[in-house]
């Protein structure tokens, strides 16, 4: 059976969620929060120790700006209320991305990151303002200027994920089977399943069902 640490997750369909249920995308986003929090203590349950989300990506800004305010409301609020709770839970926050959003939502990031930095139970990774091809070309260039040899150890010292395993497991929900510019380096050899159901449909027993298969795998990493 595999072993399985790090689970990644593209959160896909909550727009169109929204759209079919409740005749807006952000009644989407909402619904989608509260899977967020589902399969947060699912995969305390799984002891798996890293969980890194898609939440908002560098292609995202594109959206109008009634969404993206809306989406970092939810999360605005989200951190108010939860980061007490994750923190008692031993839950380690980490932004991946650069934090270019509203001072009010920088300091909040930085607060909750900065609270829970020290906790071990679960790493909850949340992707946001995070493109993958912006991550490895600065990686690139940092090795560049401090004229450090490019290798592939000292790359991964120069990426967002640093100090954090490669995903052993990629799920992708809401029937779209593309990687949409996130962890491109990261999920080489990562398992990947795409799953037909939006994401605020996504629950427990379909996540579990995926780590059951995931751990029946036969993993060679290029070897046979
Ligand atoms: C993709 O669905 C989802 C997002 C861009 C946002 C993800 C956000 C959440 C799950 C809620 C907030 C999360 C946190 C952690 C506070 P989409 O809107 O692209 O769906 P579509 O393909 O149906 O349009």
């Amino acid at each position: 059976m595999n072993p399985i640490n790090h689970v990644a997750i593209i959160m896909d369909g909550n727009g169109r969620w929204g759209l079919k249920y409740k005749k807006s995308r952000n009644a989407g986003h909402k619904a989608g929060l509260n899977t967020v929090e589902k399969i947060i203590k699912e995969t305390i349950k799984n002891k798996i120790k890293y969980l890194t989300l898609y939440a908002f990506s560098t292609e995202n800004w594109k959206r109008p700006k009634k969404e993206i305010n809306y989406l970092f409301s939810l999360l605005e609020n989200f951190l108010i209320y939860k980061i007490d709770d994750l923190n008692k839970q031993n839950i380690k926050l980490k932004i991946l991305g650069v934090k270019k959003f509203t001072k009010k939502l920088n300091k909040l990031l930085s607060f909750s990151e900065k609270k829970t930095s020290k906790n071990t139970r679960l790493q909850i990774n949340l992707a946001l303002n995070y493109g993958s091809k912006f991550e490895l070309i600065n990686a690139f260039k940092s090795l560049q200027k401090k004229k450090i040899s490019i290798n592939e150890k000292n790359f991964c010292r120069y990426l967002l994920t640093k100090n954090i395993p490669d995903p052993d497991l990629l799920i992708r929900t809401g029937n779209t089977k593309r990687l949409s510019n996130f962890l491109l380096w990261q999920l080489a050899y990562s398992e990947i399943f795409f799953e037909k159901k939006l994401w605020p449909d996504f629950n427990e027993k379909d996540y579990n069902s995926i780590i059951k298969k995931f751990k029946n795998i036969k993993r060679n990493f290029g070897k046979i």
